[in-house]
């Protein structure tokens, strides 16, 4: 019996063999269990050297058993300790990077330059009112501007005779939206999207802008004109050539476009040379009417504002030809004009 018993534990490859083999030995039918039960029909001689034989043997089987499980357990962690392994040495395996889009970086940098110059930032969102867009900044119901923005309107429900809401035009609202809020003086840009039907090599149905706006005691063109000036060499560099152009918008009196000189020879776009002209900005005295609709007295505050095209300003500034191309999210592109990795 102790040899059948040790041998069969000794070969035990596994826990279930093992397990069979303490069952047939010490389990309830088990044969050392059944021969212990035999004791009972013995003579009190033979039981006297047969009893402490078999429960010395038991004892055996048992530390047999035990000794096979721990060798067991002792060879797996050998064994997983034998595959699993890491190499901590190995260099990385090389990830792709993201990166900031161009539109992104000059948005950061304009507000750099103008928060430099004491501007804070004011949003507004994207979906505005019609008042907002129109007429708190003097554009009645039949002015023209209205169609000339080529506006995106948001459905009413039938029946609901209400203006509806528009895909804003311009950044133009947050003036208002600011002026309400913080009153004068004030001193704030708002850089967003805005959204216009308008579709070419220089448009897109969406786009960004930057609004300004300064409204102080007495302000004037001329700080205007000189808040520009120091944006534009701030960001384009000392040589770069602006023009001051008269114009008109129902919310500046006056008013004044900026254009930049660039030249598009071969299809390349450069600043600072040629006799072409890329307008990027609107610009003048707000009106007395706007003033009132943001709750500011135009008898005793005056100030100027503007909005210019971002993305006009980052295809001058990295000498990108077709504006749509920002938009396009072509990877290989982006990486052309060193915009990704
Ligand atoms: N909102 C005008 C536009 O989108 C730009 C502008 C802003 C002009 C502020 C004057 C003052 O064209």
């Amino acid at each position: 019996l102790r040899e059948k018993y040790l041998g069969r534990i000794a070969a035990a490859g596994d826990e279930a063999e093992l397990e069979e083999a303490r069952l047939a030995a010490l389990g309830k039918k088990g044969e050392i269990s059944l021969a212990m039960r035999a004791l009972g029909a013995m003579s009190p001689e033979e039981r006297k050297t047969a009893g402490p034989a078999l429960n010395a043997l038991k004892d055996e089987i048992a530390a047999a058993i035990a000794a096979g499980r721990a060798a067991l357990a002792d060879a797996a962690l050998a064994e997983r300790l034998r595959t699993e392994w890491l190499d901590v040495t190995l260099p990385p395996r090389p990830a792709p990077q993201g990166s900031i889009h161009p539109v992104s970086q000059v948005t950061e940098e304009v507000t750099a330059i103008f928060a430099e110059l004491g501007f804070a930032v004011e949003e507004g969102p994207q979906i505005e009112t019609d008042w907002h867009n129109f007429d708190a900044l003097n554009i009645p119901p039949e002015h023209p501007t209205r169609t000339e923005m080529d506006t995106f309107y948001m459905a009413r429900a039938e029946g609901d005779e209400r203006p509806p809401h528009v895909l804003r035009t311009h950044t133009s609202p947050v003036q208002i939206r600011g002026l309400l809020e913080g009153g004068a003086p004030a001193r704030f840009i708002c850089p967003g999207r805005v959204y216009r039907a308008d579709y070419d090599q220089t448009h897109t149905p969406m786009f960004h802008q930057l609004e300004g706006l300064a409204i102080d005691r007495d302000i004037s063109m001329a700080n205007l004109k000189w808040c520009l000036e120091e944006f534009f060499s701030a960001f384009f560099g000392a040589s770069v050539k602006t023009r001051f152009r008269a114009s008109h918008f129902p919310f500046t009196e006056p008013s004044a476009e900026v254009d930049i000189q660039c030249s598009w020879a071969g299809g390349q776009l450069r600043i600072g040379e040629g006799d072409d002209w890329m307008e990027v900005l609107g610009s003048g005295m707000i009106h007395p009417h706007v003033l009132r609709s943001g709750g500011i007295d135009p008898d005793a505050w005056q100030g100027f504002a503007f909005g210019m095209g971002i993305d006009r300003l980052a295809m001058l500034k990295y000498g990108v030809p077709d504006l749509r191309a920002f938009f396009d999210s072509d990877l290989r592109w982006l990486r052309h004009f060193g915009f990704a990795a």
